[in-house]
């Protein structure tokens, strides 16, 4: 009975049956025994039916037996369609009601579902959505209570809710609100830093759009915090209807207004052919990538997109993809732009409970292909045009691509531009395969370099607030490949310890690159780090020439470096750190003791395979001295001195 409840009154075959009942390894008669278990059912469901007429309830479909029963008639189908009213009940502002049906949908809840069957491979899937599905009742309970002013009613159910699902954020949303509402400000903000920091701690993200509001607007005592006036039933049924109240919105209509940005240094080029994109898109659904190592300044770009097409009319959105896979929904990029959206131009509420799954935290799995339907018709009925910025999609999920895929088809007349930013030494297969999906869509492809040396200097003299001169300038233009963050983090230091501070490596960036190096191969990094001790240009003959190196092993760690940005390959055989910071700092990090043996290695190398080179010789033979080696360090040094003031480069 269990199985066929499972099946939603769909056929099970008698294969299918078989198979569950007996774990794979059915007895000689399984089939016969099979239809006893029927018949015996049947007996016990139609108790009433008269011998040889057809059973009405578990009845015969070939090729197997299902439930002819209604929706209404079990417990377990029930369930989900009253949560489902709730939720479309609530988005229509009809908070009594949607009361009404979840309080229904959790009296049909009497224990485990499928009870001791659970377990059972064939259950699983679904009982963990019955009981994902029940914990969203408890909200939708608790949001109509607030609804109907009743804060204090459902703080209680709420704190257990919550304690039991600490990192469900709507949960916290509604109990943040609830406290306010009660007048326990205090409570409300330790709630929500409680998740900030749970958030932070388990999942490394940062809690979502709508409690990052809900706290700003604590902190202001918004207005739009307090209750909407409550339509309460009328009593006696005498008086018509009034009108209802707004509805309560999906997720908080507030949104914390991002800190005023930064003045835009350069990149107006750049800018320029992201707005001619945006002209394209009037047409329809366009792409336009926007690629750049980290830190080159895509976040800012796009922001600046943001801003121009806003005052031209344009309705805008972002949405991020997390850092962390681990614990994010699924296409989440997606959920922060049609949370923003539905904030301001709410659904019809029939297209809202299609997008539930994007739109509250409440992650009932609906399938792919549907909610791109959905979220398809919604934006198609955006009015104005619509900008929508996913950042950093190097890291995207495959839904979120996906989903992008489905748009780009399903819009195609509709005036969308997606800018999508991404570093492209961390694109992975998946982000390949769009591109090359998406090529009829692109209308522009931007890469971010270097800023100028000019505009180094501007953004020097900005951020660090001291004068800046044009060697200094040209220094940190040269040490930071004008990377704006670099060249950021170096003002920092700039306005502190003045000019001497252009040849420090700032520790943001230390950090920055300390990261970019963690991500290669364990062999791609030692390789990295031996080049880093050649300098910040290498040959590759003399790394493999390095006592006890592999040819492949060192040619694949090149290769690495070369693809994650961080190493460039001016001619063939020769390999160049992208940023001398990138050398410093893996240079810095090798343990002094260890580097001394390394420049040795490399001084064995040399002598191997470039004996002319003194200088290189010379320099190693200093670095690698101890006590044991200083005469022939002595010797390198000489002869390396004298070459050099043969060429008047005694500096060197
Ligand atoms: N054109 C610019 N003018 C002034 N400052 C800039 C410019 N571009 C970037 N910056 C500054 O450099 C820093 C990094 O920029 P941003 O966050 O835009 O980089 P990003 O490419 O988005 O990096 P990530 O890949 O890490 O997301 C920020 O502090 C930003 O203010
Ligand atoms: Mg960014």
């Amino acid at each position: 009975m269990a199985r066929l409840v499972c099946a939603q009154g769909h056929v099970v075959s008698t294969d299918r049956f078989i198979d569950d009942l007996w774990n794979g390894q059915p007895p000689p008669r399984a089939l016969a025994a099979l239809q006893v278990y029927v018949s015996n059912l049947r007996r016990v469901l139609e108790p009433g039916r008269a011998p040889r007429t057809p059973a009405r309830v578990l009845v015969s479909v070939p090729p197997g037996y299902r439930l002819a029963l209604d929706a209404d008639e079990v417990d377990a189908w029930r369930f989900p369609r009253l949560v489902d009213a709730a939720a479309a009940l609530l988005v229509q502002g009809r908070p009594a009601e949607a009361l009404d049906a979840v309080d229904e949908a959790l009296s049909l809840w009497t224990g485990r579902p499928y009870a001791e069957f659970a377990d059972e491979e064939w259950a699983v899937p679904e009982v963990v959505h019955l009981e994902e599905l029940r914990t969203v009742a408890v909200e939708h309970r608790a949001e109509a209570g607030l609804a109907l002013g009743r804060h204090a009613e459902v703080i209680p159910e709420l704190e257990r809710h919550v304690t039991a699902h600490p990192l469900r954020e709507n949960a916290v949303r509604l109990l943040a609100l609830s406290y306010y509402r009660a007048g326990r400000q205090g409570d409300a903000l330790a709630a929500l830093r409680r998740t900030r920091a749970l958030l932070a701690d388990q999942l490394g993200v940062d809690p979502g759009p709508a409690l990052r509001g809900l706290e700003a607007d604590i902190l202001a005592q918004a207005p739009s915090l307090d209750p909407a006036p409550v339509v309460r039933p009328p009593s006696l049924g005498l008086t018509p209807a009034a009108p209802v109240a707004p509805p309560p919105a999906v997720a908080p209509p507030v949104r914390a207004r991002p800190p005023a940005p930064s003045r835009m240094v350069g990149r107006t080029g750049e800018l320029g052919r992201l707005v001619a994109a945006a002209a394209q898109a009037g047409d329809g659904f366009r792409i336009a990538w926007l690629g750049g190592d980290a830190g080159a300044g895509k976040s800012t770009l796009a922001d600046a997109l943001v801003r121009h097409l806003t005052e031209q009319g344009w309705r805008a959105v972002v949405g991020r993809c997390p850092e962390t896979t681990g614990g994010v929904p699924p296409a989440w990029a997606w959920s922060e732009v049609l949370r923003d959206l539905a904030a301001t131009t709410p659904p019809p509420p029939e297209t809202a409970a299609r997008l539930a799954p994007l739109l509250t935290d409440d992650a009932v799995p609906v399938g792919q292909f549907w909610l791109a339907r959905a979220v398809g018709d919604y934006l198609e009925g955006v009015s104005a045009p619509l900008l929508i910025v996913l950042e950093d999609v190097h890291r995207a999920d495959e839904e979120t691509l996906q989903l992008l895929r489905h748009l780009a088809v399903r819009l195609a007349g509709t005036p969308v531009l997606v800018l999508l930013t991404h570093r492209p030494a961390e694109a992975g297969a998946d982000l390949v395969t769009t591109r090359a999906a998406l090529a009829v869509q692109a209308a522009e492809d931007v890469t971010l370099g270097g800023l100028a040396e000019d505009e180094v200097a501007r953004l020097l003299v900005e951020r660090s607030g001291v004068e800046v001169g044009p060697a200094t300038a040209r220094t940190i233009t040269e040490r930071t490949g004008g990377n704006p963050l670099f060249v950021s983090e170096t003002a920092r230091l700039l306005a502190v310890d003045g000019p001497s501070a252009a040849h420090a490596l700032p520790p943001g960036v230390r950090d920055l690159i300390r990261r970019r190096v963690a991500r290669l191969p364990g062999t791609a990094q030692t390789t990295l780090r031996t080049a880093a001790v050649l300098g910040r240009e290498a040959d590759t003959d003399v790394l493999v020439a390095m006592p006890g190196a592999d040819e492949e092993t060192v040619l694949d760690g090149l290769e690495a470096g070369v693809l994650s940005g961080l190493l460039e390959e001016p001619r063939p055989g020769r390999v160049r750190f992208a940023h001398v910071l990138v050398r410093e700092t893996l240079y810095e990090d090798i343990p002094r003791l260890r580097r001394t043996r390394m420049h040795g290695k490399v001084l064995a190398a040399l002598e191997a395979v470039r004996p002319g080179d003194v200088g290189a010789l010379g320099h190693h033979a200093l670095a690698s001295a101890t006590a044991a080696t200083a005469l022939s360090a002595a010797a390198h040094a000489t002869r390396a001195a004298a070459q050099a003031s043969a060429l008047y480069a005694h500096r060197e």
